[in-house]
């Protein structure tokens, strides 16, 4: 194709595929291979303007505008993370039964605590570690002998056992009670569990682990 002809086809009428109906576009053409100025599909267009629309309130929002009332609605990382806490506070302070202090955790010795530690115990834990806590498959809980004692202080507390009930030994059939119990229910529980040292229940199960004297 010579130059001038080029230049006419420019000037002319579009030239229409008689196929498909579409204009071809002018101006380049590679081994009689032209290309057609397909309309682009109308949810598509849509779709890009949408995505620009997007772009510029995410950059307005977020970047740009940096007032409080726009901040609360496009909040920052940081910003979700401080008020999640904050939630959590408030959560926290609404309900001080809700969690409880591992480091300084002794065992519960009011009444309604023990008796809400036995009901669970009774209906949960007693399955295997004995109605009377004399022990089954689990270990006896009546005697001075502890498999999870603190052997670096030489003492066994509510915190060993408090973990034991927490996340189980799964290995060896000790089922974790985190998700079950709530923490002060653990708590509750193994306040009982500690009652019943010394009752010599009839059919104990032989000792297991190590003798502990000292609680602490
Ligand atoms: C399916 C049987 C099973 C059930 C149910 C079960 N336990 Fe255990 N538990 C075991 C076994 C087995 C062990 C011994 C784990 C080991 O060898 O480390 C154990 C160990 C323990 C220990 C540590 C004892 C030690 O000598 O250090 C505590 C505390 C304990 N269980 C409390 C509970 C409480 C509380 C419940 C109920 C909420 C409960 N268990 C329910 C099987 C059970």
């Amino acid at each position: 194709m010579s130059n001038t002809d080029e230049n006419k086809k420019h000037h002319e009428e579009p030239e229409i595929d008689e196929l498909t109906k579409d204009r071809y576009l002018g101006g380049h053409e590679y081994d009689g291979i032209r290309e057609l100025d397909n309309k682009l599909p109308r949810w598509w267009v849509y779709l890009f303007y949408v995505t620009i629309i997007f772009a510029v309130v995410y950059l307005l929002g977020y970047h740009v505008i940096k007032s409080e009332s726009i901040k609360k609605m496009f909040p920052s990382q940081e910003d979700e993370y401080k008020s999640e806490m904050a939630a959590l506070d408030s959560l926290r302070n609404a309900n001080p039964q809700a969690t409880v202090d591992l480091e300084t955790m002794v065992p519960l010795t009011a009444p309604a605590d023990l008796a809400s530690g036995q009901e669970t115990f009774k209906k949960i834990c007693s399955v295997c570690h004995g109605q009377q806590g004399q022990g089954l498959v689990g270990p006896n809980f009546t005697d001075q002998y502890w498999i999870h004692g603190d052997t670096i202080t030489n003492s066994i507390s509510i915190k060993n056992l408090f973990q034991v009930v927490t996340n189980g030994v799964i290995e060896k059939g000790m089922i974790p009670y985190k998700d079950q119990l709530s923490p002060v229910q653990r708590q509750q529980v193994l306040s009982y569990i500690l009652t019943l040292q010394g009752t010599n229940p009839p059919n104990p199960k032989a000792p297991q682990g190590k003798k502990y004297d000292k609680f602490g």
